[in-house]
């Protein structure tokens, strides 16, 4: 079929605005809503008896993998080791026989990644696969598939295939630990019930498009931008860094908001904006006093939290973007869509070529 861009400037603003879309269609195949249960396909082997996960990929379904290694180890208590795919083929890792290997791919053809699929089938690992593609080489050696159902990505940076990977992997966290005892039928109602709730969430996110447009020519002159986040927001501050200099050609840092004060404070002045990502919840007083360090020091800040984070310490700030206040683990699909819109502004401000970025492919099918 042919796939066009619709009302929208890019293929990317097309498929960051079909996201609560494909979110809903990817978890309506990972949700039991009658039976408030999260539900995989059928497998051969048994889950139970997973005692430790590896996690590999590239890019952005690398970050994404980041962020499901808290879910993994929070929920089910199981130990996630996770690495890129082309670090992961030459380290020799240590992989004992039985071990869950789980490959997360848009394209399911990226080199490296496939390689260390093939490494981690030949060392005796079950093979599982989160991927977009489902007539993809890595679908078609997975023990267990999981399909994204994202549909065609065309822009080079990834974006909606993003947000399903999380879909999928939060349905496979909480699945694994109801087979590992460690969630109670209410608790995993709980989470059926917020998940659903993601793509309602993620629409009112993208409500906030005109003020994020509005704001990018206070990124757009900026020749390093640091985004910074706690927590399973760490790997949303270096998916956003990603994002912004892969589109716009901005050098980007995503950091750990505490381990700033180890280096990157250094280069805190009034031209480098910092992007700090910090929702309320346990970890948010933390957050904001790495970013008063910040501010402390000249630094301007865009602030990305809920009414009450904003209320709190949006004082000081150069803009804020208000989020709705979501359960945790939806946090991720919620934030990344004002992440995305920000790079996506401010690479339109600066003129690239947003759907097709200099250097970079949508598949990167050679090692
Ligand atoms: C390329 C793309 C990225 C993508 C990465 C991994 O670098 O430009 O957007 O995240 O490959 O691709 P995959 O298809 O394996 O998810």
């Amino acid at each position: 079929a042919m796939i066009d861009k619709g009302n929208h400037r890019h293929f990317m603003a097309k498929e960051i605005y079909e996201q609560p879309v494909v979110v809903a269609q990817t978890l309506r195949s990972y949700l039991r809503r009658m039976e408030n249960q999260v539900a995989l396909p059928d497998m051969d082997f048994d889950l139970a008896g997973v005692r430790r996960i590896t996690i590999v990929a590239c890019g952005t379904s690398y970050y994404a993998g980041l962020i499901a290694k808290y879910w993994f180890e929070t929920f089910a208590r199981v130990p996630v080791d996770i690495d890129v795919a082309s670090e992961f083929r030459y380290r020799d890792p240590v992989l004992e026989p039985g071990g869950l290997a789980l490959f997360i791919s848009q394209s399911g053809e990226t080199a490296d990644t496939l390689a260390a699929l093939r490494h981690a089938r030949a060392e005796r690992q079950i093979i599982a696969v989160v991927v977009n593609v489902p007539t993809s080489s890595m679908a078609r050696e997975a023990d267990l598939l999981l399909p994204t159902h994202a549909g065609p990505e065309i822009g080079v940076a990834s974006t909606k295939a993003f947000t399903c990977q999380l879909a999928v992997l939060a349905a496979l966290a909480a699945n694994l630990a109801r087979v590992k005892g460690r969630l109670s039928p209410e608790e995993e109602a709980e989470i059926v019930y917020h998940l659903s709730e993601a793509p309602a969430a993620m629409n009112d996110a993208l409500s906030h498009d005109e003020e994020i447009e509005a704001m990018a020519h206070l990124i757009a002159p900026a020749r390093d931008v640091l985004y910074l986040g706690r927590g399973q927001d760490y790997p949303m501050a270096l998916e956003g860094a990603l994002k912004l200099k892969e589109i716009s050609y901005i050098h980007a840092e995503g950091y750990a908001a505490g381990e700033m004060k180890h280096g990157p404070i250094a280069l805190i002045d009034d031209a480098v904006p910092v992007i700090v990502i910090a929702p309320s919840g346990p970890l948010f007083e933390k957050t904001v006093s790495n970013m008063q360090e910040v501010q402390a020091r000249g630094g301007k800040v865009v602030l990305i939290s809920d009414a009450e984070g904003i209320a709190a310490a949006g004082d000081g700030c150069m803009a804020t973007i208000e989020m709705p206040r979501v359960h945790p683990l939806i946090v991720p699909l919620v934030y990344a869509v004002p992440v995305q819109l920000l790079a996506y502004h401010v690479a339109v401000a600066k003129g690239t070529d947003v759907d097709q970025p200099r250097n970079l492919a949508k598949s990167v099918t050679v090692e």
